[in-house]
């Protein structure tokens, strides 16, 4: 006869999930090829670096194979330079259906004097897809303490801004096409 196994069960998609379990960090130290004539860090290496830690905790929420929807309000706030480690932390702050808000905090630390500054900040929405790119649900989400809470109640109001800029644009456009088809009929 074989012995029960005892091991505690783990659930490894439930319809819930917390913040903490989302959390993700990433350290990296700023190389020659990493910066600008001023030894500064490139803003776009910074956006990569963001957009790797946004997705492990996009990763982590739905356990499923995400996308990159939109990246949004960058805020850099003071250059990082050579030879700093910088740090950068993520959650994601709300999920809807299939799309997820991750938030990213990025730190620059200088190495010779022990020095932590905030030093850029930014909002991402990641889509979970499956392996033929169709959107898939994702976990709900609970936040758990009072930041955790205010950042999924701001979330929300951004969702609804992107919505609102999505239509501005797409009426914008329509309206170029239009008087560029008044212009041709003249
Ligand atoms: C993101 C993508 C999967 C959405 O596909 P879609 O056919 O527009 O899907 P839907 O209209 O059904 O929307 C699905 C979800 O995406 C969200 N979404 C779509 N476009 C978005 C955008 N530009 N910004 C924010 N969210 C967006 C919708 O709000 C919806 O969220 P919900 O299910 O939580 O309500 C599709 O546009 C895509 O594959 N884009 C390219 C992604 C990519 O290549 N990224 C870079 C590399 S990872």
């Amino acid at each position: 006869m074989s012995s029960p196994d005892l091991r505690p069960k783990v659930d490894l998609h439930p319809k819930v999930r917390t913040v903490a379990s989302t959390q993700s960090e990433k350290t990296e130290i700023v190389l020659p090829n990493d910066t600008n004539m001023l030894g500064h860090l490139l803003g776009g290496r910074l956006m990569h670096f963001i957009d790797l830690t946004a997705a492990m905790a996009a990763y982590r929420h739905s356990r499923s194979n995400v996308v990159t929807a939109a990246m949004d309000h960058i805020d850099f706030i003071r250059p990082v330079h050579l030879g700093d480690l910088v740090t950068l932390k993520s959650s994601v702050n709300r999920a809807f259906t299939s799309s997820m808000e991750v938030g990213v905090k990025v730190w620059a630390e200088n190495t010779r004097t022990g020095e932590v500054s905030h030093v850029a900040s930014a909002y991402l929405v990641f889509v979970a897809v499956d392996e033929q790119g169709r959107v898939q649900k994702v976990p709900q989400l609970r936040p758990e303490t009072g930041d955790e809470v205010r950042r999924f109640e701001d979330a929300l109001r951004r969702r609804e801004h992107r919505e609102r800029e999505s239509v501005r644009r797409s009426e914008g456009k329509l309206a170029v096409a239009a008087l560029a088809d008044a212009e041709e009929k003249r």
